[in-house]
């Protein structure tokens, strides 16, 4: 790889010189704010980097599939959000809408081919200096049938490589079984998450993963985010398998947005469970790891000081974050849901109430805040999220009333509100008390054409952000939440699912012709960052910190 070196070295060092700010979070490491052994790290996912999707026996996923395939559900998506942000996004709209269900009709074929590259990602880990690396493992790389076949040697040596050189360079795995990937067999033989036959797959996949690689991992988190997975998929129709209803869409191969989301949220809770007994049982004594589940999570302002708009904070945490966390940790679902659901909500697995709780560190993905404004007590004639019955009626929105919660970005969700880091993280740390690990935070920007390369890696932005959100973060540290590690969203530029290859969250910018990687400013930023306040390669895991 030809790096811009010299270019590089003078951006740096005048970034240095003149913005002596962008090291803030504390400019001396003896009193660094960061307990020991703390991980710094950056994360990344599977189907979003490795492409190869095809290579040495992997089989397909549901998003090879659903990538591959001229958006069912699109027309459904595009005239309901007309309608709602009618004049604001049409541009975007438009995009998904002639082009399928990737608004730049590209897909994880390629992607950042990891899966030949690993040796080059690894060397930009430890140029960072990172101490850990959040990634996932591809469920079909190693199961290409899922329990319906074999397992995939290729896919096995080829983590074991991987998993090996992190190793060899100090950096610790914390290694995500799925993020969001399940093998197209299981969608075909029994409809995937909608079947409890989904549990007895993930189960027997968790297996294969800590019989090869629990010697070395001895970090894991079952899922990445049930709650955006089920809803995007099952309730909004916008990803796979693209299933929605009534007021949320008409999605072309069904759905019920109102009754699905809680039927495979319960399948997967199933799963969770099943997995995580699994691994007390068989494995955790004898391999020493620990075992968690990844949220995305959201900070809600409500939007008035009235008792209902700060009841309705409390409703739409648990309609998105405590839906899943809840039963992982305490055995039953949040108060509000099942006072407003009673029925309608399926019961939670029994193994849940024998293992609770089922975690042991929560992993926390944070990237946004929205205000929050109730629609229990009065009408919320705008709609949108969150705002009907089986959503928690909270209506959660960056724009309400004319106000946007923070500046925005290039990705129409994401608004910069880095108040929302310290606010997420003491609350979930108020609520269950169990180490927290910020397994997500980042943030994205779409790349104007006709920019030098001197442009595309200045992303001072990025920068700003990123140091705002570690302030944040700390000062709900010194305010008492057990935080053990921080990753970075992204190592590189990746696949950013239905925004495809437009949207970049990169410490390091992919050129996806020639897929040469090049370090933005914001990785000399993290570097020094982590050379001031990091505590060198991972010594001890996490079950010896205790
Ligand atoms: C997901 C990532 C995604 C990131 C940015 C997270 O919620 O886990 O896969 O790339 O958000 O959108």
């Amino acid at each position: 790889m030809e790096l811009p070196f010299l270019p590089l070295f003078a951006l740096t060092f005048s970034i240095s010189i003149l913005f002596p700010h962008s090291l803030s979070v504390k400019d001396d490491s003896s009193s660094s704010p960061f307990p020991p052994n703390f991980l710094f790290g950056t994360a990344s996912s599977s189907y979003q980097i490795e492409g190869a999707y095809l290579a040495d026996g992997k089989g397909l996923n549901n998003w090879d599939v659903f990538t591959h395939k001229p958006g069912s559900h699109s027309y459904s998506l595009f005239s309901k959000t007309f309608i709602v942000y009618i004049g604001k996004k049409i541009q975007w709209y438009m995009w998904l809408y002639i082009l399928g269900t990737v608004t730049d009709g590209s897909n994880g074929d390629v992607a950042d081919d990891h899966y030949h590259r690993y040796k080059e990602d690894v060397d930009l880990m430890e140029d960072l200096g990172v101490n850990s690396y959040r990634m996932s493992l591809s469920w079909t790389r190693i199961l290409p049938k899922g329990r319906f076949g074999k397992v995939n040697q290729a896919g096995i040596d080829y983590y074991n490589r991987l998993l090996n050189l992190l190793l060899a360079r100090g950096i610790e795995p914390f290694v995500t079984i799925s993020h969001y990937d399940i093998p197209q067999e299981a969608v075909d033989r029994y409809d995937g998450w909608l079947s409890p036959e989904i549990a007895k797959d993930f189960t027997y996949y968790a297996d294969v993963c800590f019989k090869n690689f629990g010697d070395r991992v001895k970090y894991w988190i079952t899922f990445n985010e049930p709650n955006v997975a089920f809803i995007r998929g099952y309730r909004i129709g916008i990803w796979p398998p693209g299933r929605c209803s009534g007021s949320f869409g008409n999605c072309s191969v069904g759905g019920n947005s109102e009754k699905e989301p809680f039927i495979v949220g319960h399948n997967f809770l199933l799963a969770h469970g099943s997995i995580v007994e699994l691994y007390r049982t068989k494995y955790q004594k004898i391999q020493g790891g620990k075992i968690g589940l990844a949220s995305h999570t959201m900070w809600f302002e409500p939007i008035s000081n009235s008792t209902e708009d700060k009841m309705a904070l409390e409703r739409a945490q648990a309609f998105y974050m405590n839906w899943f966390l809840d039963p992982a940790i305490r055995g039953d679902y949040p108060k509000e849901m099942r006072e407003i659901l009673g029925d309608d909500l399926p019961p939670v697995p029994e193994i849940l109430k024998r293992l609770k709780p089922s975690i042991d560190f929560i992993g926390v993905n944070h990237y946004t805040s929205y205000f929050v404004k109730d629609c229990l007590h009065s009408a919320c004639e705008e709609g949108g999220l969150g705002s009907t019955r089986t959503e928690g009626s909270a209506l959660t929105w960056a724009h309400v009333d004319g106000r946007t919660i923070g500046k925005p970005t290039s990705l129409e969700w994401l608004f910069i509100y880095p108040q929302g880091m310290e606010k997420i993280v003491t609350y979930i740390w108020e609520r269950f008390k169990i180490p927290i690990f910020v397994t997500e935070n980042g943030v994205g920007w779409k790349e104007s054409p006709n920019l030098t390369i001197n442009e595309r890696i200045n992303d001072e932005d990025r920068i700003d952000y990123v140091r705002a959100y570690l302030d944040a973060l700390v000062t709900a540290m010194r305010k008492g939440a057990d935080v053990r590690g921080y990753f970075l969203w992204s190592l590189l530029d990746n696949f950013e699912w239905t925004d495809g290859s437009s949207i970049r969250f990169g410490l390091h910018r992919v050129d996806y012709d020639t897929l040469e990687r090049t370090p933005r400013m914001s990785a000399s930023w993290y570097k020094n960052f982590i050379a001031l306040h990091g505590f060198g390669p991972a010594t001890k895991p996490l079950h010896s910190q205790e």
